[in-house]
């Protein structure tokens, strides 16, 4: 098999004393969309931050594009960031600044492009996504799937090889979330780009990714192929899978808690 594009070897991260990451390994291939799964604190905004060089580890290496990011020079780490588009947990488009100034951010800090051709590029990143006439808008006038199709414009900006998303369609209608679903494949399919997304949303993930990875507790305790996961007996995943939180509000004492509180309140059925 190919070298991955990007691996991470033992990575452990603490904060406070606290262990959040406990030994993490992962390779992703070129071209491939990667999910990563995990309940909530599990850790996976975390791992992307790690990915991007944005923090660095307690120990572990972690190599994008065969460069490992905590070791290299700077001109390097500038190479790699370019290489790789990042939307984070919530669209952060700056307020301040129209769609246009916000998908031209990167182009201008990381380029030295002319200014007509930044123009150019970034007109073509947004109708890409169908904001072709929003440029002039602010973030506040956009509707939210607006905003996480601008965010997905900029983390577009460069061309790069690599996508990582944080959630791109929490709090999105489904039909708005289901054509950002498109819209990513389209991206892995029209430009081969390799994409690593964070999200809750099963649906999603079993539909644009090729293959899926779970944390647990500090630990990967997946990453495999989807019709694998989904088939998966580990009761770690069946319990994500299937979402007990829900089973626990049918449980009995959670009801006698409810028909308690009833009472209480004097509501009747
Ligand atoms: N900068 C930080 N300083 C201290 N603790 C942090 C920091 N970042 C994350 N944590 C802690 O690390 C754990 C993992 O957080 P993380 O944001 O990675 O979770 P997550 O899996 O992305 O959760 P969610 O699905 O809610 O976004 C949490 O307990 C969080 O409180
Ligand atoms: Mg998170």
């Amino acid at each position: 098999m190919a070298d991955p594009i990007i691996s991470v070897r033992d990575l452990v991260v603490s904060y406070g004393g606290r262990r959040v990451l406990d030994g993490v390994n992962l390779d992703i291939q070129q071209g491939e969309v990667l999910a990563l799964l995990g309940g909530s604190g599990s850790g996976k905004s975390t791992m992307l931050r790690h990915i991007i060089g944005l923090e660095r580890p307690d120990s572990g290496r972690i190599c994008v594009q065969g460069v490992d990011i905590n070791n290299c020079s700077a001109r390097e780490l500038k190479a790699l960031r370019r290489d790789m588009g990042v939307s984070f947990q919530g669209s952060a488009l700056f307020s301040s600044m129209t769609v246009e100034e916000n998908v031209q951010l990167p182009l201008r800090e990381l380029t030295s492009l002319a200014d007509p051709v930044i123009e150019i590029m970034t007109y073509i990143k947004l109708a890409a996504v169908g904001l072709g006439d929003a440029g002039k808008l602010f973030p506040q006038e956009l509707s939210g799937g607006m905003k996480k199709r601008a965010a997905v414009a900029r983390a577009t900006a460069l061309d790069p090889e690599i996508l990582i998303f944080d959630e791109p369609s929490a709090g999105l209608d489904p039909i708005v979330a289901a054509e950002l679903d498109e819209l990513i494949l389209f991206l892995k399919r029209a430009f081969h780009m390799t994409v690593l997304i964070v999200t809750h949303e099963m649906a999603s993930a079993f539909r644009i990714a090729d293959r899926v990875a779970m944390l647990y507790k500090g630990s990967l305790i997946a990453v495999e192929d989807k019709e694998s996961f989904r088939a998966s007996n580990d009761p770690r995943i069946r319990q994500f899978l299937d979402r007990i939180p829900e089973r626990i509000a049918e449980s009995e004492s959670v009801q006698r808690r409810i028909r308690e509180l009833a009472g209480v309140t004097g509501a009747t059925e």
